[in-house]
């Protein structure tokens, strides 16, 4: 039976174009939503902008231009980068579209009508950089550490005010029933230390007068809604929260995966605001870490950053988001240099994956015509058979660079086993053609699964290697019928196949 599975990303400000930082989210939700498929669930991966609030208006003002005309003028960027990284989204949200405004209004009142909110004053420090309320102990040399580059400025306004404070409980109790909410498990434990710190009540909205560029409150005239308030809803809008109740019933609740730098937002206070609506709480929260350059955060708002669009017109899709999958251990940080970059790509990808296929295919090619007949190779479908289940595992917990870690000890002992065992030798002595058919089949075998256990972070690539090993059917296979060795049928044709990673100097000079 399939299940849904709903997967969101963070949505990112439309303050410039997106750098390889959002891409890494993007393409880590990508490939937790391919696995899905590849499991036979019916996924709805959402991801999307994020256009409201003073730091994209103040952008907007200093390119002369109205906040919309401007948000507009950046959605092919953002667009274009996932297209070309071959990030598989259902909904590109945004949330100037109008339907998330209607779903935001419908929360707000929801929350209002159980008793959470209330008019207080605020005075304390705003970090547009965060869109974000800093206390004085937030802010280091009165600066907000994640954003050096700007003043936070000081805010004295009366506004209506969520009463996060009394959810403390409820959010602790959530916590303790469900172990795995927030993963990984460090990060659990850092927000469940700040709630128990103490939860103090947000301001939900913000005075027309210092920021106009919002989703206006029709209950509060001369309001618009504080933008993290707003923003979080757009996982509700996109499951059909207000508009479909059918398929919000269907869609929601959703996994979320965001950056460690919003986990306060989505694991203290969004949570919240569900508990306040009476609507279900997320399946799950997975927080990644930072791609970093120079030890240092990539970061639009100061200025550094590799565009991920050019680089993937470069080296293709694949090798960026196999690079960013294997390299960047997706839970923690991890710097991103082009030295890192392309030895990278020559070590596993040229050399590794790229030369086992075009080995392995040439020599069954060359002895067999086509793909020898079993009984395939014992030790290497045991270590198959360790392999899936293992990387099954780490995917099915989010663990990504772990299932690509374990696929790789495939790719690795095939490339040991032929230069230990020589079959061009095998080949020139007839007793030992059964064990050579064996062998081979075995390998090219192999290739099949860790082509099957790759295809969610390189699929473009896994779908050529496919078509090498002529089991093009493996795409509409799904489950335990994809990952059960010996799925290659004896006898099928091969594709000898173009090199599957040209080496650098080759594919940079196209
Ligand atoms: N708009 C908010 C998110 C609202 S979600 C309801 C926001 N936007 S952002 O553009 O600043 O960041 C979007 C996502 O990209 C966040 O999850 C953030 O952690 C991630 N990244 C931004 N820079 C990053 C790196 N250098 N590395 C990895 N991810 C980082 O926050």
């Amino acid at each position: 039976m399939t299940s849904s599975f709903y997967i969101t990303t963070a949505i990112d400000y439309v303050n410039g174009k997106p750098h390889l930082g959002h891409a890494y989210e993007k393409i880590g939700a990508d490939v937790i939503a391919r696995w899905r498929r590849v499991m036979g669930d019916d996924v709805f991966f959402l991801t999307g902008t994020d256009e409201h609030g003073s730091k994209v208006e103040k952008t907007a003002a200093a390119a002369g231009m109205q906040p919309k005309e401007y948000t507009d003028s950046l959605i092919p960027a953002f667009k274009d980068a996932w297209a070309a990284l071959d990030v598989q989204y259902d909904r590109f949200i945004r949330t100037t579209d109008p339907d998330h405004a209607a779903a935001a209004v419908a929360l707000l009142a929801r929350i209002r009508d159980a008793g959470y909110l209330l008019e207080k004053k605020y005075e304390g420090w705003y970090c547009d950089g965060c869109e974000g309320y800093k206390t004085d102990k937030d802010l280091i040399d009165g600066r907000c550490p994640d954003h050096k580059s700007l003043e936070p400025k000081w805010l004295e306004e009366t506004n209506l005010f969520f009463r996060l404070s009394a959810f403390e409980d409820q959010l602790l109790a959530h916590y303790e029933a469900h172990p795995d909410f927030v993963l990984p498990e460090f990060r659990k434990n850092e927000v469940l230390s700040l709630i128990r710190g103490g939860l103090k009540d947000v301001s939900v909205s913000r005075s027309s007068a210092s920021v106009a560029w919002g989703i206006s409150i029709p209950f509060r005239p001369d309001s618009v809604i504080y933008v993290w308030f707003e923003a979080l809803i757009n996982y509700l809008t996109g499951a059909g929260y207000g508009v479909d109740e059918e398929r919000f019933a269907y869609r929601w609740p959703a996994v979320h995966v965001l950056g460690k730098d919003v986990t306060r937002f989505h694991c203290v206070l969004w949570p919240a605001m569900l508990l306040a609506a009476g609507i279900p709480l997320p399946l799950q929260i997975f927080a990644h870490g930072w791609v970093l350059q120079s030890g240092e955060k990539m970061s639009k708002t100061s200025g550094t950053g590799v565009e991920p669009l050019a680089m993937a017109q470069r080296y293709g899709a694949d090798p960026v988001r196999f690079y960013l999958m294997s390299q960047v251990t997706w839970g923690k940080d991890g710097e991103f240099t082009w030295e890192r970059f392309e030895a990278t790509y020559t070590a596993f990808l040229a050399n590794g994956i790229g030369n086992l296929l075009s080995r392995s295919v040439s020599m069954a090619i060359k002895y067999f015509g086509c793909v020898p007949e079993g009984p395939a190779d014992p030790s290497l479908q045991a270590l198959c058979e360790e392999v899936v289940a293992e990387a099954t595992q780490a995917y099915d917990q989010l663990q990504i660079t772990d299932a690509v870690n374990s696929a790789w000890r495939l790719v690795r002992e095939c490339n040991e086993q032929i230069t230990v065992r020589q079959p061009w030798t095998m080949a020139k002595d007839d007793s030992q053609r059964e064990a050579l058919a064996s062998f081979l089949y075995a390998l090219l075998e192999s290739l099949r699964i860790s082509s099957a256990l790759l295809s969610p972070v390189m699929p473009g690539k896994c779908a050529a290697l496919q078509d090498a090993l002529g089991c093009e059917r493996d795409r509409e296979r799904t489950g335990a019928e994809l990952l059960t060795w010996g799925g290659l049928q004896t006898g099928a044709p091969l594709n000898k196949p173009m090199p599957l990673f040209p080496r650098l100097d080759t594919l940079l000079a196209e």
